[in-house]
């Protein structure tokens, strides 16, 4: 590998342009840019939100070398997402890295969202240690994966219905909260009692997992309270619903990896994804690993969410593998796990 291998890592599977510059596997620079438009719809527009990544992706590419103090001629590769995610989102940033890496002459590397999340466990503070069961959750994933001690993945399970991240998402939106609303359920369940009513836990046999039923129960539960009563519910209880809302959803994110470490002989875990900001799952996940003697790695919050850092480090791994994508690289909205 050459000495200084310099890395520009591009995201674009939804609602974020990021881009990030690593050079030898350390981050130099990771700029993100949250498009707002979607707050007002409650949920990521797809035509709005490529129309936004053609309008960022030029300045937060320029912002994230002028960060890191690089020109683009010191660029070794450019690693970015192809898939899986809007397609109209993944076609900028896949259309714009294959043009750059044309112009600059380096080569292009294709990542999967997905391994870039858990790339993510590289830049956490403790690193995983292998073998270990890694969950991966966010807005559009829900998924348990078996790292093994040779890197080799095997999925063992994953959401049948709505991701952990929609729950939040659409139960904020029920509650007339902002979108996201992982972050908003949070804040406001720091001052409610998680035990104030009890939502039924969805557990599905083996490690998959299932979110939809808990939203509409939670519809149901507010519905069974009219007019002034309901009014005076929110008024008082909103914290206590929240802390309920989102104990239900921890417990059913930790059933499967509990029955699963304990199944297969495992005692470390990595907890990657939007979802994984989330400080009440962070300490649930660190409990279930050290009961059992392990560690969990969690990466630093602005490495949980959708980050352009996670496409670069798995594309440095890559490139010191000389695994680079031809320029025929396409979007692939329903890019499966490989
Ligand atoms: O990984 P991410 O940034 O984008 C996707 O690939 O989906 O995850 C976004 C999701 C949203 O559903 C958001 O509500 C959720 O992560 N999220 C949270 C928190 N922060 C973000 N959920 C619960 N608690 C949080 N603190
Ligand atoms: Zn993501």
């Amino acid at each position: 590998m050459a000495i200084n291998t310099i890395i520009l890592g591009i995201e674009t599977s939804c609602d974020d342009t990021a881009a990030s510059i690593v050079r030898n596997g350390q981050v130099l620079s990771n700029i993100v840019s949250t498009q707002s438009e979607h707050a007002l719809f409650g949920g990521v527009v797809p035509e709005l939100a490529s129309r936004a990544h053609q309008r960022l992706i030029v300045p937060v590419v320029e912002q994230a070398l002028r960060d890191a103090g690089i020109s683009r001629n010191q660029l070794s590769a450019i690693a970015v997402t192809f898939g899986p995610g809007l397609a109209g989102s993944l076609l900028v940033g896949v259309s714009f890295a294959k043009s750059l890496a044309m112009a600059l002459g380096i080569p292009v590397i294709g990542i999967n969202h997905l391994d870039g999340h858990i790339a993510s466990l590289m830049l956490s503070d403790p690193s995983p240690v292998a073998p270990y069961l890694c969950l991966i959750v966010s807005g559009g994933h829900t998924q348990i994966m078996h790292v093994r001690q040779d890197a080799s993945r095997e999925l063992l399970g994953k959401t049948r219905d709505d991701a952990a991240g929609e729950a939040f998402d659409k139960v904020a939106k029920i509650l007339g909260l902002g979108f996201p609303g992982g972050p908003e359920i949070e804040k406001i369940s720091l001052t409610g009692d998680p035990n104030y009513h009890r939502f039924p836990r969805t557990r599905l046999k083996g490690y998959d997992y299932s979110f939809s039923g808990i939203k509409t129960n939670l519809l149901y539960y507010l519905n069974s309270f009219k007019g002034d009563e309901r009014e005076e519910l929110l008024r008082k209880h909103l914290p206590d619903i929240c802390a309920s809302f989102q104990e239900a959803v921890i417990d059913m994110l930790a059933a499967p990896i509990e029955s699963a470490l304990d199944n297969l002989g495992l005692q470390n875990v990595g907890l990657v994804g939007g979802v994984s900001a989330n400080k009440s799952l962070r300490d649930r996940f660190v409990q279930i690993a050290a009961i059992r003697g392990g560690v969990c790695a969690v990466p630093h919050i602005q490495y949980s969410m959708d980050n352009a850092a996670m496409i670069a480090v798995s594309g440095f791994d890559k490139f010191g593998r000389n695994q680079f994508s031809p320029l025929t690289l396409s979007a692939v909205p329903s890019l499966a796990f490989s």
